[in-house]
């Protein structure tokens, strides 16, 4: 068995090999002068189960996902797992104007052309598994990974910054073994959010803010300010994807005690694994 890292998912494919007691293989990913993609899997895989990892964000990650997929398909492999840590374009999922594509669906459909089972984490859209309609497709939970990351830092609340993921923070609390809540958000366009006040009762206390991504920053930003107002002694803001796209990071640096993301995008924050996760489902 081996495990295929991208150049996207480094950390992630190591941690993976190691979960499934795997080999890492050795890839050559570079970029010819004019910026295309060129890829060499220095392996031979002819006879083996394949797990390809790449997180597909930003675009250029999405085409060396292919190439690797290809590469890949030239040895006459025993199976090929695709994972894609990170789904990216999960959150356009439906057409908002006459016009638009289905973006997560366009992705779907590429990536399942040239694999046998799919795999992603905490994908932000459920569709997008449904979408998979000619492989085997899993969205694997992050709550077991975050919760067992968080557990025995005395948090003594995990937040939610908005109802619909209210649920997720109550799995990441019982696995710390404290109390969930939830702000009430609304989006007013994509870099702007509203909260309405609510009194949580955090004066003093260790508060964990889990979210499955953080992308402008502007969603915990607001979460943390109301956390702030009321009093709690520590704010940890804690996510799967760690997007921080346009100044996001600095953003919640100014805000927020922790911040902490996972390895499905590594970036400065990552310190949490989901390689457990995804070892146990893909040997389920
Ligand atoms: C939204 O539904 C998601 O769960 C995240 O809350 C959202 O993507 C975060 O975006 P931002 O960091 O830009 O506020």
């Amino acid at each position: 068995m081996f495990v295929v890292g991208g150049s996207a998912s480094q950390l992630l494919s190591k941690e993976l090999a190691k979960c499934l007691k795997a080999k890492l293989a050795n890839v050559e990913v570079r970029r010819f002068p004019d910026d295309e993609c060129y890829v060499r899997i220095d392996e031979d895989l002819d006879g083996e189960d394949v797990f390809l990892v790449q997180t597909t964000w930003p675009d250029k990650n999405i085409v060396e996902l292919f190439l690797l997929q290809d590469a890949i398909r030239q040895f006459e492999i025993s199976s090929l797992t695709t994972v894609a840590p990170y789904f990216g374009y999960a959150r356009q999922d439906k057409q908002f104007k006459p016009g638009e594509p289905i973006s997560a669906r366009a992705l779907a459909r590429l990536i399942q052309m040239q694999t046998d089972e799919f795999i992603t984490v905490d994908v932000h859209s459920p569709f997008v598994i449904d979408w998979f309609d000619n492989v085997s497709a899993k969205n694997v939970p992050a709550y077991p990974s975050i919760g067992k990351h968080l557990k025995g830092k005395g948090i003594e609340l995990i937040l939610s910054p908005d109802e619909g993921r209210v649920e997720n923070a109550k799995r990441v609390a019982d696995i710390v073994g404290c109390e969930a809540d939830f702000l009430v958000k609304e989006r007013i366009n994509g870099e702007t959010v509203e909260m309405t006040p609510k009194k949580l009762g955090v004066n003093g206390k260790k508060v964990a803010i889990v979210d499955d991504i953080i992308s402008t920053g502007g969603t915990i930003a607001k979460a943390a300010d109301q956390l702030r107002k009321q009093g709690a002694a520590r704010i940890s803001a804690v996510c799967t994807h760690g997007v921080f796209a346009k100044g996001g990071l600095d953003k919640l640096k100014a805000v927020c005690d922790e911040i902490c993301s996972s390895d499905t995008i590594e970036n400065p924050t990552t310190c949490i694994s989901v390689a457990p996760e995804i070892a146990r489902i893909a040997q389920d």
